[in-house]
């Protein structure tokens, strides 16, 4: 697919979102929410759900948790404009509630198909609800600051996945901000792992991809013919090199995240 293609694509999809009635959540929004991003980009983060500042501009993470996300994509010297922001619903939940599984159902198309057009290397769970999208079975505490190979099935068809807290969480409870950046400053080094394993299962290829936002020295991405399983060829779960964990307890950390 070429950028153009990818680009129309994407609109395409956006297009559909913003006339969706597959699920209520349509009845009380303002607007759609489909994501937005730089088409050729090779690293997806998917939020939850639209809250009530995205609602009405019809743009992901544009309210308060959308300025911690932006802090945190500033400490590794990237912009939001050089990745793709989504969510894992495209409409707002009334009163912020959690999206019910039948409305994450109901959406879940829209996601595998902006996957599918992206065919990211890195997709970076926010929060609970994305991360049991990309890790199912996972709990946000043991989870954060790791990373693990994205089943295709998702639309990301050799990606890893990389989980972080939810950036409202750091607005919940400030000593998860820390944590948060720590995390946050793997993801270079997790983007450089998922490329080499893309590589590794691959022949280089030819269509252009977004450089390496600033500050992150990387080789050009290789383009590739995927493997038929690439997940199958991947460890279950890789604690991204150099950053350990943040202890935390899983007992508390799952009312954020
Ligand atoms: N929270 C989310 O999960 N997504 C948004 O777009 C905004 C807030």
């Amino acid at each position: 697919m070429t950028p153009d293609e990818r680009k129309q694509a994407l609109d395409e999809i956006a297009t559909e979102v913003r006339g969706c009635t597959r699920c209520p959540l349509h009845l009380q929004r303002n607007n759609a929410v489909p994501g937005e991003g730089h088409p050729d980009t090779e690293v997806v983060f998917v939020g939850e759900g639209p809250g009530y500042n995205e609602d009405r501009e019809g743009r992901p993470f544009v309210g308060a948790a959308g300025g911690v996300l932006n802090e945190l994509l500033s400490t590794v010297g990237w912009k939001r404009d050089e990745v793709f922001i989504t969510n894992v619903v495209k409409c707002r939940p009334p009163g912020n509630r959690d999206p019910e599984p039948a409305e994450i159902s109901a959406c879940a198309p829209f996601l595998r198909r902006q996957l599918e057009v992206l065919d990211p290397a890195l997709v970076v769970t926010l929060g609970r609800h994305s991360l049991q999208t990309f890790m199912p079975g996972a709990r946000i505490g043991g989870a954060h600051g790791t990373l693990q190979p994205v089943d295709p099935q998702t639309g990301a068809r050799a990606a890893m996945t990389y989980a972080m807290y939810h950036p409202a969480a750091a607005l919940r409870q400030g000593s998860l901000r820390e944590t948060m950046t720590v995390d946050m400053c793997a993801v270079p080094d997790a983007l450089t792992d998922a490329r080499a394993r893309r590589s590794a299962g691959a022949p280089a290829a030819t269509d252009d991809r977004l450089p390496a936002p600033a500050g992150v020295e990387l080789p050009e991405p290789a383009r590739e013919e995927l493997p038929d399983s690439p997940a199958d060829e991947l460890p279950d779960l890789v604690a991204v090199a150099g950053l350990a964990t943040v202890a935390d307890s899983d007992d508390q950390m799952e009312l954020f995240g």
